[in-house]
């Protein structure tokens, strides 16, 4: 066989091996086998220069040839494995839009910060501002400052949850350093007034704690929301006029509200106030207790006592404080006749609000 001849054979049999590669990596080595540093066709190439001048030209077309020849298979083929893959690789991408959707369970706001947030927007709409104070306070804000006297049965360890002492059964420390649970909001006027001056008119919502166990009317964690306002020439009948417009804002035009006398040790006088029934309009029913009213709030005119240790003048003001129950209101808002729906995230429940 001429070198020719073997060129010939060479160029058939490299052909072959293309058209019978079937992915892009079998395609590679036939390259490499032929083309390759030390492929058959480079070996022949090499070759050449031993040939004598009259061979050489023919020689050399004749290879140049085959290699053109294999290149250009070599590139077609990888056009068409290249097809084939992307083809198959889109095909197994490809998304079933027919296929019936996955829900996710979408979240919302629980009812209790509904309420609290109505709360809040019916007095920012009057000129308040929101406050917080912390839920772990000390005896000072909760009992002293609000003239709690030392012997006052809210101090007691049955209502109180207090910070002890793990070692004994005693607290940290005896007195008004120590350290409890906020058992109402009404810290939260201690902290403001001790901070700002009047005009102050401030709420401050949030949760307070105590030693209850959790009935259809108790629960050991609830919500209020506290107000203050301090001012010159506050009166009781402006606490009324503000009481009496939060209702109404908060569960329609036709409620009324009554003022019951009641005591809290830091205002005096202090009320309890109760809204018209919304289900028998006062006549009395089973949801009223046959009552016609139900209470929702604490208030009074600030005690001139409180005022002393925070060092405002109780000569040139006044002022009035309520606290709020936020699940009483919620409760009656919504009709929920127990109290320990709004805490056992049962989403069942929460799901209607
Ligand atoms: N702190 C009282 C309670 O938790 C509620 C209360 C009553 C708050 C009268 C007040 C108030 O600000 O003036 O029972």
């Amino acid at each position: 066989m001429t070198i020719g001849e073997d060129l010939r054979a060479l160029e058939a049999e490299s052909l072959t091996a293309v058209e019978g590669a079937t992915t892009l990596d079998a395609l590679e080595e036939v390259r490499i086998a032929y083309l390759g540093k030390r492929g058959s066709l480079t070996a022949i190439l090499r070759g050449l220069g031993a040939l004598s001048a009259e061979e050489r030209p023919e020689v050399g077309r004749i290879s140049n040839e085959v290699r053109r020849a294999l290149e250009s298979a070599l590139d077609r083929r990888r056009e068409a494995l290249e097809r084939t893959a992307r083809a198959s690789r889109i095909a197994a991408e490809a998304v079933d839009v027919t296929l019936p959707g996955r829900a996710r369970p979408l979240g919302h706001q629980h009812v209790l910060h509904q309420v609290v947030d109505e709360i809040v927007e019916v007095f920012s709409g009057l000129g308040y501002r929101v406050a917080e104070g912390p839920e772990v306070e000390l005896d000072y804000y909760n009992f002293t400052a609000l003239n709690h006297p030392a012997d006052h049965p809210a101090r007691a360890l049955q209502d109180t949850f207090y910070a002890r002492d793990l070692s004994g059964d005693t607290a940290v420390v005896e007195g008004e350093s120590d350290v409890l649970l906020r058992t109402h909001t009404s810290p939260g006027q201690v902290h403001v007034m001790e901070s700002e001056k009047p005009p102050i008119y401030v709420i401050v919502p949030g949760k307070v704690y105590r030693r209850d166990v959790a009935d259809p009317s108790h629960l050991p964690q609830f919500t209020q929301v506290e107000g203050l306002v301090v001012d010159e020439g506050v009166t009781f009948g402006d606490l009324k006029g503000t009481l009496e417009h939060f209702v109404r804002e908060m569960f329609g035009p036709d409620r009324r509200v009554r003022l019951r006398p009641h005591f809290f040790p830091f205002t005096e006088p202090s009320a309890e106030v109760d809204v018209s029934c919304g289900i028998c309009g006062g006549e009395g029913c089973r949801s009223c207790g046959g009552e016609g009213w139900l209470e929702i709030l604490g208030c009074g005119m600030v005690d001139p006592n409180v005022f002393g240790y925070v060092g405002i003048d109780p000569e040139r003001y006044t002022g009035f404080a309520f606290g709020i129950g936020a699940e009483r209101i919620a409760g009656l808002k919504y009709g929920v006749p127990d109290l320990r729906h709004f805490i056992e995230g049962d989403t069942r429940f929460l799901h209607q609000f």
